[in-house]
């Protein structure tokens, strides 16, 4: 058949199939109106005349890849009482540029976990309208937090006090709560079901939400065909999370047995940040953190490390999620390797990062592999990944909807 305009030709030394683990030689794919037609080789796939070649020698292409667990419009640099030197439009500038920073990093789908004043909600229209580059966008909004709870603004003294958007108590405000971040462009719920790191008089270990109220929020949302993000480091929360049908688990940094038993019966999705603890204490007093949060970082990091590969032992679902914003943009395939060296092998890493967390958003049937039907979002690396996962760190050529949008090579 004559090529259209829209047909694109791209061809490579080598593919990633990340289901199988296996490498096609001499891959060609065929892409039209942004979407994977055919997926083969030089030889059995030929390009159609007319059609726009994309040729990468040298290069192994493997699927765009997909963070579960980003903060585009906060800055690594602006920590603690910092952040309040920003506003609302700040956010969504700052959004506008890590976003095409995160793009070029090889990221082509992420999911924006807790942002104010729906910020998120702008730079995801603004990617989605052509006008800048940036991934494709699934975002929360503001997180859904008890009073005084992880996701509040807790920096301010009573007289100056401030409550954060998604600050409610009980079941039926929480619930509500989902009908209004919907309602403003929220795609997914992002909950804090205890206390955190960066949060100012907050304890990871105390559960902030009660399991009632976690099962009223995962219940309207559910009914509204969101999907429900659970940030939770103490081990009650994070079963109460669990328990309470939260599709993801973020950071799940104190697991026990019964922890990993439950997600695993539930099919519940872990989203652990094992690369964070590494620039939060090396780097985290020069950029604002607060000394008392430097203190938790201690008592998280070495602990998520040794959950992360128990449950990875233990064959639980582990997505790709890295918290970047906390860090900088853009350095989130640092994760990959350290994924590695606390127990994966580099396929299970490379499959968190994409078919599993495509799964995870129950968007399998378009991102997450290269395969007829999904988006053409691919990157292409100069080593093997499987051999050295750590090229997963600088990508050269990033390729959306099958369009190059970055080539470094
Ligand atoms: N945003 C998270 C929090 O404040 C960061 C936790 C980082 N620490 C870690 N070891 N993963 O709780």
């Amino acid at each position: 058949a004559p090529a259209t305009a829209e047909t694109v030709y791209i061809t490579a030394d080598r593919l990633l199939d990340v289901r199988s683990g296996s490498m096609v030689a001499r891959p060609a794919v065929l892409v039209e109106d942004g979407r994977v037609a055919r997926v083969g080789t030089v030889s059995d796939l030929p390009a159609p005349q007319g059609a726009t070649r994309i040729d990468l020698p040298g290069l192994t292409l493997l699927p765009g890849l997909i963070d579960m667990h980003v903060h585009l419009t906060s800055r690594h640099d602006l920590h603690g009482y910092r952040r309040l030197t920003r506003n609302a439009t700040d956010l969504a500038i700052d959004g506008v540029v890590n976003a095409r920073t995160t793009l070029e990093a090889g990221f082509t789908t992420v999911r924006n976990l807790g942002a104010g004043s729906f910020a998120d909600v702008a730079v995801k229209r603004a990617v989605e309208e052509g006008r800048v580059p940036g991934p494709r966008l699934i975002v929360s909004g503001p997180p859904l937090s008890a009073l005084g709870g992880h996701g509040d603004a807790n920096l301010l003294p009573y007289d100056l006090q401030r409550e954060a958007e998604g600050v409610a108590t009980g079941p039926w405000a929480l619930a509500e709560k989902v009908r209004y971040n919907r309602k403003f462009g929220a795609d997914v719920i992002k909950i804090m079901a205890t206390g955190g790191v960066l949060s100012k008089g907050t304890e990871v270990g105390a559960q902030q939400l009660t399991e009632e109220e976690m099962a009223a929020i995962v219940k309207e949302a559910h009914m509204l065909g969101m999907k429900v993000a659970a940030h939770a480091h103490g081990n009650a929360g994070i079963k109460a999370a669990i328990r309470a049908g939260v599709d993801t688990v973020e950071h799940a940094s104190f697991l026990d047995a019964e922890a990993i038993a439950l997600a695993k019966k539930n099919g519940t999705v872990l989203s652990m940040d094992v690369y964070n603890t590494e620039f939060i204490l090396g780097e985290g007093e020069k950029a604002g953190i607060l000394p008392e949060s430097l203190a938790k970082e201690r008592t998280v990091g070495q602990t998520q490390r040794t959950s992360f590969g128990e449950a990875v032992k233990a064959g639980v679902k582990l997505t790709f999620g890295s918290d970047a914003g906390v860090y900088p943009h853009g350095w989130n395939g640092k994760q990959f390797s350290r994924m590695v060296k606390f127990g994966m092998t580099p396929l299970q890493a490379i499959q968190a990062a994409t078919v599993v967390a495509a799964d995870a958003l129950g968007m399998a049937e378009e991102v997450g592999s290269i395969a007829p039907g999904r988006y053409a979002d691919m990157v292409a690396v100069a080593a093997d990944p499987l051999a050295d996962i750590s090229t997963l760190e600088a990508i050269p050529v990033v390729i959306k909807g099958g369009a190059v949008v970055k080539d470094a090579r």
